[in-house]
């Protein structure tokens, strides 16, 4: 046996579908750059790409692209669900009891090992994710549920079931339906990080997707993994003004308690390329939103962190959730949606990986070892015998 905590040097899995080098800040999905995709391609693009392995020809885009659109609605019983959470539910335990949900509205899903129903099941849990989002922020604030518009975009259509008032047919803002998507493309996929990890050892039991994706969503949901955009966002409003920066980064160092929230990762040793990518959005949206007035405060949280021993020597660099959390906020979506936000487009990385898992021929149900410390065998005492 091997002990290897927090599977830090254990390869888990043969994988053909993301690759990172850490040290070099490279990611590629399927071999194509990541700074090509978030050029060049829209998500619905890349969720293909990383299901099927190829990027699709113009009619298979199409064709993809109107089959996950004709899947947005959901079961009217499925918002019932929503309706029942307390209206100050945080919306990503609303959101990932939702999608556990749903595998009780799609029974055949569990038929995991039929191709064209792991199709289907991936078509509408693309297609569903942003609309079981933008319900539950509706649902915390009150508001009417705003039904799928198919005419939009994927992105489009998300920022129209979260913003939709009264008017007849909402126009996203191309410049924010453009970020919002190359966010989206950016958050697809990340290899064998712990929520991906998570779905893979939970559908190696050969549950349904659903039920697996649930459990990788709340795997994302902590402020260590893709909770961090909400951290990054409370622990610069706590720091409040760029005079407190040194003292913040003094008490991280000292290790009271306090991290650099979207700063350091597992693997990249090196500037994230996302970030990097997030940062020119960043400017693009503040253009039409007007500047994040965090923004100045993080630069200089960066530009102290960057120049200090403690965070060279360990090769600490922003990820991507050091700037993504000014970009939603600037859009106007709240704190508490942001881990909902990276929830939406990792779906087809995860069904991505899922797959790969299920086909592999190599694959167990996942089951670790552990190393034992506890107690030898010993004889039970009767109660009225034990000491306190
Ligand atoms: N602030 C201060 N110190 C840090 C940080 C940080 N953000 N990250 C790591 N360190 C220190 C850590 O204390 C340790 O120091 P020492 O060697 O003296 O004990 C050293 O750097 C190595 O850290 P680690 O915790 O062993 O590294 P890890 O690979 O287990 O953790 C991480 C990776 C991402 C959980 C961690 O860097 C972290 O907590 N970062 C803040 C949360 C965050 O931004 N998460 C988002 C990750 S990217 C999006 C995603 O895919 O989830």
């Amino acid at each position: 046996m091997t002990y290897d905590p927090g599977y830090t040097n254990t390869a888990a899995c043969k994988s053909t579908i993301t690759f990172i080098d850490g040290d070099k800040g490279i990611l590629r999905y399927r071999g194509y750059p990541i700074e090509q995709l978030a050029e060049k391609a829209d998500f619905l693009e890349v969720a293909y790409l990383l299901y099927f392995g190829e990027l699709p020809t113009k009619s298979q885009h199409d064709d993809f692209s109107r089959m996950v659109m004709s899947h947005t609605f959901i079961h009217e019983q499925a918002k019932k669900f929503i309706d029942g959470f307390r209206h100050d539910a945080h919306p990503m335990g609303m959101f990932l009891s939702t999608v556990a949900a749903l595998s009780t509205f799609f029974k055949e899903g569990k038929d995991i090992f039929d191709e064209r129903n792991r199709l289907i099941q991936f078509h509408r849990m693309v297609a569903k994710m942003p609309t079981i989002a933008a319900f539950c922020y509706r649902h915390s604030i009150g508001m009417p549920f705003a039904y799928p518009d198919n005419d939009l975009s994927y992105s489009g259509n998300f920022l129209n079931m979260m913003f939709k008032k009264t008017e007849v047919q909402y126009k996203p803002n191309p410049v924010l339906e453009r970020a919002l998507d190359v966010l989206f493309i950016l958050h697809a996929d990340h290899e064998q990080n712990c929520s991906t990890t998570s779905m893979r050892a939970i559908g190696s039991s050969h549950c349904d997707p659903f039920t697996a994706l649930a459990g990788a969503a709340a795997a994302l949901y902590g402020p260590l993994h893709g909770g961090a955009n909400e951290a990054v966002l409370r622990m610069l409003e706590e720091i409040g003004s760029k005079d407190n920066v040194p003292e913040f980064i003094r008490q991280v160092k000292a290790g009271e308690g306090k991290r650099l929230m979207g700063f350091g990762h597992r693997v990249y040793k090196n500037y994230d390329p996302r970030a990097r990518i997030i940062k020119r959005i960043a400017t693009e949206v503040f253009e039409v939103t007007g500047k994040n007035p965090l923004l100045d405060l993080a630069l200089e949280l960066e530009r102290i962190a960057l120049e200090d021993d403690y965070f060279v020597k360990r090769k600490l660099y922003p990820n991507v959730d050091f700037y993504s959390g000014l970009i939603y906020q600037a859009m106007k979506f709240p704190t508490e949606m942001f881990p909902v936000l990276f929830a939406i487009p990792r779906t087809p990385g995860w069904l991505s990986q899922w797959e790969e898992q299920i086909l592999d021929p190599d694959q167990k149900i996942a089951r670790p070892r552990q190393v034992y410390l506890g107690e030898d065998e010993r004889a039970y005492v009767p109660m009225e015998e034990r000491s306190a």
